[in-house]
């Protein structure tokens, strides 16, 4: 096929897709299996670990039992490799059965009977990442229509051994053949990664209209290394990534590795910051089973989760690279309220950052704050209090705050209503913005 019959096939595409059923409204939240349990099979060594159906009843069994799904985390999500080697006599994909006997219908019904929603993991070219069957083009309606069946109400739809044409056509067709089934389901996009996750190679718009939230760049691993090479990349394009957000369609910087072996507990509470700020899917990877308390504590912390889960959907921004290597990242919320996170690139000993409101370009009033980590309250602060505050090395103070006024400069009034089309200069809060976050004050004076 050519270029120009492909750009055809595309505008037809798009012209009847719009994956538009309503879902996720604020970034989803859950599990996933992969970045904790990988392509595990190996059932007989290791049978609580490995990739079957009794991994995915105990982590709903946690999710329902153990405060999780009160506060919002509910899909439970099959990663790679639950699949058969061979589809069914019908061509259907099929799991594999020594390791989900049940079949994934049955399994459906013990997640939903626990009040929670169940993802499945499939790939649109002639293999899997771990060379399972894909869904080629030609199988997409049947995969859509297998997944409907048994009740999935997620599908992630990665993008391994396939090309940027076969790309280009089935990620539109799979957001249309969900569609078509009539079962309201969620659709992670993995095609961003595959070429390279910017403009123009990236279609953010179209992107929009078709996935609810898509991978931009590369996979996490288990360490803080990687937690930072993510946020760097998310935080130097942010101009072009931080415009696609918005209610039903998020940016991706991948799953929350909290609780695993890579993160100490600073580290740890960064990455909860900045995926609240990024407006990022609070899609854990780890064993519920075995949390410690810490861990426990930071991913269920309400007010981090209700800074993901605003309902205005903003996605915030990187807003200072300061010589110190101490960051600060901010996102504005709905009911005149903002969150500022300051993280600490550091790598000596805790750092004794000094700051106004004034200087993070806040205007007068009066302000109250809140720290996430610690639950202390500040209030009596406005534009010009100075404030001190110490931040652990890669660690993070993360503060929302609300207060009567208006956010100036940084443009941001300006600036969001710019990389956020859906808002316009009228709407109450860009002018009501204003509240600032401090943490863990050392010191304030007027
Ligand atoms: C890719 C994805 C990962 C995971 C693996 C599974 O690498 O980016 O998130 O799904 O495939 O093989």
């Amino acid at each position: 096929m050519g270029p120009l019959a492909v750009t055809q096939l595309l505008a037809l595409i798009s012209l009847t897709v719009a994956l538009d059923n309503g879902l996720l409204k604020t970034p989803p939240m859950g599990w996933i299996a992969w970045e904790r349990f990988r392509c595990d099979i190996a059932c007989e060594d290791d049978p609580k670990n490995c990739i079957s159906e009794g991994l995915f009843r105990d982590m709903a069994d946690r999710l329902s039992e153990d405060g999780w799904k009160e506060l919002g985390y509910e899909y439970v999500i099959i990663d790679d490799c639950w699949m058969s080697r061979l589809r069914d006599q019908q061509g259907r994909l099929q799991p594999e059965p020594s390791r989900f006997p049940g079949g994934i219908a049955q399994l459906a019904k013990y997640i939903h009977d626990r009040g929670l929603k169940l993802g499945i993991y499939a790939d649109i070219g002639t293999h899997t990442c771990m060379g399972y069957p894909g869904t080629t083009l030609d199988k997409i309606d049947i995969d859509a229509q297998t997944f409907a069946s048994w009740g999935v109400d997620y599908l992630k739809f990665d993008g391994c051994s396939s090309n940027a044409v076969e790309q280009m056509l089935g990620y539109p067709l799979m957001s249309k053949a969900l569609n078509a089934t009539g079962r309201p389901m969620a659709y992670s996009c993995s095609w961003p990664v595959y070429v390279g996750g910017l403009p123009p190679n990236v279609n953010y718009t179209f992107l929009g209209d078709i996935c609810h939230l898509w991978r931009n760049y590369y996979d996490i691993q288990d360490s803080w290394d990687s937690v930072l090479s993510i946020v760097e990349w998310f935080s130097n394009n942010q101009d072009d990534l931080q415009p696609a957000a918005g209610p039903g369609q998020w940016n991706d910087p991948d799953m929350l590795i909290i609780g695993n072996f890579g993160l100490s507990v600073d580290q740890a509470r960064s990455q909860m910051a900045l995926w609240a700020i990024m407006a990022a899917p609070l899609i854990m990877s780890n064993d519920l089973r075995n949390l410690d308390n810490s861990a426990r504590t930071i991913l269920q912390n309400k007010m981090a989760i209700a800074i993901n889960q605003d309902p205005m959907g903003i996605q915030g921004r990187r807003l200072l690279q300061e010589k110190s290597h101490v960051e600060v990242y901010w996102r504005p919320l709905s009911q005149s309220a903002s969150a500022l996170v300051f993280l600490s690139r550091r790598t000596d000993m805790p750092y004794l950052y000094h700051s106004s409101l004034g200087k993070l370009s806040y205007d007068a009033g009066n302000y109250e704050a809140y720290d996430v980590f610690t639950g202390a309250t500040v209030t009596g602060l406005n534009a010009t209090t100075e404030f001190t505050f110490s931040i652990n090395p890669s660690g993070v103070v993360m503060c929302p705050s609300w207060a009567p006024g208006a956010l100036r400069a940084l443009g941001s009034a300006e600036e969001v209503v710019h990389v956020h089309p859906r808002l316009s200069h009228t709407d109450p809060f860009l002018v009501r913005l204003g509240s600032v976050p401090f943490c863990q004050l050392l010191s304030l004076t007027d």
